[in-house]
């Protein structure tokens, strides 16, 4: 098989330094492991804007698809806030996950051991937790028509999204949680407003029948987005894989990450269909955002968008076991007591630069040889 291709779209604030950390894992891959990619690098969301004027070039979209897998920091910041809607940095990132038809989004929510600590819930709600949430990606209110703000009757202005699912768009993205849920605890929870939403009622409906008709061994239980949300913070433990929509998926997973102490330590995948090559469309980022009052300072947190490309290894590369090797190594520095600044706790302490957190956990890879 030929060398397998990664684009590297490190984007705006935090994105470039977290990446340079990425960079050397893979280097390091390449070197000591005889897993050498083939990485090329390109600009999205507001550094292609400053060049391009659109926060994706065609070209880097082109690119994008005929990788065997994209690699993303972050995009965004206060410098483009006055930018038109189209050409927003976000409009790159969703431009991707649209075109590229990445409609499911795995969004671990794991405590390491060692943060137990950091979260802002009681240590034995949230030690041992390792749910992973199962976000539809590319439809539901973030793509619905009609959008807009338009002047309506009466000489308003009124601002317009629509949530919309087809039946297939759910079904595909319930098999995908189902699949995901047999290799883990075997349990999917699938989260709507089936009370107050026909696009909720038709998403419940289509869940059980995947079910029903495919997954009869998986065990599945339903409930209303807004008491997912309470679950998670009274006994996230419960959960194994959680499947939901676009929006409340956003919303669910922000909360299930804050559970584990840091945005800073959590990765994730977004899968499309299978390509020639029998691998999934795919890119993978950090959930966190481009940060950007810390941008530039070596303060940020490498550790999300370093488990994001062991996602890569896991879920494009078929290297399971190099996965485990590196999310072990990020757990060893964790427990040796490294610390970037968002892991420090209300009495502080010396955090280490985002680059010595990269040189630590090549370090640990080192002595997993
Ligand atoms: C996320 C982010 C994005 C989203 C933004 C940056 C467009 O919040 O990936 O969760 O809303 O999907
Ligand atoms: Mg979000």
């Amino acid at each position: 098989m030929s060398t397998p291709s990664l684009l590297i779209l490190a984007g705006d604030g935090i994105g470039p330094e977290v990446m340079t950390e990425v960079r050397k894992i893979i280097d390091w891959f390449g070197a000591k492991r005889d897993l050498a990619f083939d990485v090329s690098e390109d600009l999205v969301g507001g550094a292609a804007y400053d060049v391009h004027g659109v926060p994706l070039a065609d070209e880097t979209m082109a690119k994008a698809q005929e990788v065997d897998a994209v690699l993303l920091g972050a995009v965004g910041g206060p410098k483009y806030d006055d930018l038109d809607f189209s050409v927003k940095p976000e409009r790159g990132l969703l431009r991707l996950r649209k075109e590229m038809d990445l409609y499911s989004n795995l969004r671990p929510a794991q405590c390491f051991d060692a943060l137990a600590d950091f979260s802002s819930l009681k240590k034995d709600v949230v030690a041992g937790l390792d749910i992973m949430i199962v976000r539809e990606l590319t439809s539901g209110i973030y793509f619905g028509e009609p959008r807009g703000i338009s002047v309506n009757a009466s000489g308003e202005r009124e601002g317009v999204n629509t949530q919309r699912y087809t039946e297939s768009e759910i079904a595909r993205v319930a098999r995908s949680a189902f699949e995901l849920a047999k290799r883990r605890g075997n349990k999917v929870c699938s989260m709507e407003k089936a009370n107050v939403m026909e696009s909720g009622i038709l998403w419940r409906e289509i869940v059980q029948k995947v079910h029903d008709e495919e997954y009869p061994d998986v065990e599945l239980s339903h409930m209303y987005a807004d008491a997912g949300g309470m679950q998670l913070c009274r006994w996230p433990k419960q959960f194994d894989v959680i499947v939901t929509d676009n929006l409340f998926g956003d919303l669910l997973s922000d909360v299930a990450a804050m559970l584990t102490g840091s945005l800073g330590m959590l990765p994730s995948a977004s899968l499309g269909a299978p390509m020639e090559n029998g691998r999934p469309k795919a890119l993978y980022e950090p959930v966190h955002g481009s940060a950007p009052d810390i941008a530039g300072q070596g303060k940020a947190n490498p550790i999300a968008c370093i488990l994001s490309f062991a996602m890569a290894l896991r879920y494009s590369f078929d290297q399971g076991a190099e996965a485990d090797r590196l999310e072990k190594a990020v757990e060893k520095v964790l427990a040796d007591g490294l610390r970037t600044a968002d892991l420090m706790g209300p009495e502080g302490g010396s955090p280490v630069s985002t680059s010595a957190m990269g040189d630590a956990i090549v370090a640990a890879l080192d002595a997993s040889l």
